[in-house]
């Protein structure tokens, strides 16, 4: 069995040959630059080309990566903030307006005090220009058991996340899922977008395992987790764009980067890391992502069934709704029931079938105008089409525009329940049964006829 590695808080010590004093290589794309972050300028090129920077620096003291190039060990605190000024200073300069930088850190103990490293970097970061955006807490779930006296398990570390310009690149679509939701979203579906659920600011993934890779050379590194560099290239770039790591390591931004068909530029220290990039991550993360967009074809189907069900939920709740706010506002109005017809993705005709006592529907109209525009029903997304109906005075018998079959097959609903039908009948039986009814309600609870039919549990998607 393999044990858990916590990146970056190993005090692991080195052999390093003198590898990091070669010729500093010619600028170009989709290459892992052997080279000192800190002459950045010197190893690419200096106009904005950059999309996204993904990276985790060396956490000062922590570990010394054996060479005399390295920021971090053995310097002072304050020096190596300088110098990590200096590199996302740099860094700014090659980043396209739309551009963003990611940033995984975390605090560090150091002679019995806590040094606020993630916020002390933010503070150097929005001085040289990088806008803070958010800060998203990554809970690696599963991490090495020792805790210190006063300090506890360490099982999070951050991701700081900065843009260059106000109108940075955020795709949250690919981000979005349709997994793992909890039962409200059958009853409250305007609360849940028909994309799926948005990440919230703890991202559960667990670090990469020994042995994860096939081989125990992840022992040597620190590399960050596929899926949640996977997660920030989806969510940051499109194809074709560029991702930079100036503290390459493993390589894992660059493969994974390449693997969804972005170009990538790595820089670090150690030649031995980048001959682990080309032989072992790049060609096990391509592997990888080849057989991801092979099941992406039944993530899409579910994505597509989700999106269709939020919006047939949403429709056969939105009269109902309509009518408790109506009660809430104005009192119970007199109506016997309603029927509603899908027609489309969002467009919903819905009649208000009306008691025989209401002389005009002028009053009604202004009021139920006034509920539709404002939250909640203003966030449902829907097109509505109101039709409040009055019944023949003598033939008492509701008339409908000739589009509406009478041998349409409809669903019942009640008012309390709007996602599992409680029979079925047709537009001429319901309207018969209304007759009966007669403008008063049955038992204080609405009957609502539609022609979508559900019957949603939980397991209806997963
Ligand atoms: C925390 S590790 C990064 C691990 C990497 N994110 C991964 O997924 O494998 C920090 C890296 O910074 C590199 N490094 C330290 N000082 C550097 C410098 N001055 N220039 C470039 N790389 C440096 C180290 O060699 C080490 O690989």
């Amino acid at each position: 069995m393999g044990s858990f590695l916590s990146p970056c808080i190993q005090h692991t010590t080195m052999i390093v040959l003198a590898e990091y004093d070669e010729p500093v290589p010619r600028p170009m794309l989709n290459t892992y630059h052997i080279g000192d972050a800190r002459k950045i300028h010197k190893l690419i090129p200096s106009q904005p080309f950059v999309d996204v920077t993904i990276t985790s620096p060396p956490y000062w003291n922590l570990k010394d990566y054996g060479s005399k190039s390295q920021v971090g060990y053995a310097q002072p605190y304050e020096k190596f903030l300088d110098d990590l000024e200096k590199i996302f200073g740099a860094i700014l300069h090659i980043t396209k307006n739309t551009g963003s930088l990611w940033i995984v850190a975390d605090t560090i103990k150091h002679d019995g005090e806590l040094i606020l490293f993630p916020f002390d970097l933010a503070q150097r970061l929005k001085n040289v220009g990088w806008s803070l955006h958010d800060i998203i807490i990554w809970n690696k779930d599963k991490t090495l058991p020792w805790s210190h006296r006063g300090k506890l398990r360490n099982i999070f570390e951050y991701i700081l996340f900065f843009s260059k310009g106000k109108k940075f690149q955020y795709y949250l679509s690919e981000l979005r899922e349709s997994k793992d939701l909890k039962e409200w979203w059958i009853r409250y579906p305007e609360r849940y977008s028909p994309e799926g659920k948005a990440p919230s600011r703890t991202w559960t993934i667990p670090i990469p395992r020994q042995g994860s890779w096939g081989e125990n050379w992840v022992r040597h590194f620190c590399p960050l987790p596929i899926e949640l560099v996977r997660r920030i290239v989806l969510l940051t770039t499109k194809q074709g764009d560029v991702a930079l790591d100036p503290f390459a390591g493993s390589g894992v931004v660059l493969a994974q980067a390449a693997a969804l068909k972005r170009r990538f530029v790595g820089i670090d220290l150690r030649r031995s890391y980048r001959r682990m990039f080309e032989d072992k991550v790049r060609p096990s993360i391509e592997r990888l992502e080849e057989s991801n967009s092979k099941s992406l074809g039944k993530d899409e189907k579910q994505k597509r069934k989700f999106a269709s069900l939020i919006w047939r939920l949403r429709k056969t709740k939105y009269p109902r709704e309509l009518v408790r706010l109506y009660e809430k506002y104005y009192g119970i109005p007199k109506m016997s029931g309603v029927l509603e017809l899908s027609i489309g993705l969002k467009t919903l005709n819905v009649y208000l079938l009306l008691g025989k006592n209401y002389k005009s529907t002028k009053r009604l109209k202004t009021r139920l105008r006034k509920i539709m525009r404002r939250p909640p029903l203003s966030k449902y997304g829907l097109k509505v089409n109101i039709f409040p109906l009055l019944p023949n005075r003598h033939s008492k018998k509701f008339s409908f525009p000739k589009c509406i079959k009478s041998r349409t097959r409809l669903a019942l609903y009640s008012s309390r329940n709007t996602h599992q039908s409680t029979g079925q009948t047709t537009v001429r039986a319901f309207l018969k049964s209304l007759g009966e009814v007669n403008g008063h309600r049955r038992n204080k609870s609405l009957l609502i006829a539609s022609n979508i039919h559900l019957k949603v549990t939980k397991e209806s998607v997963f």
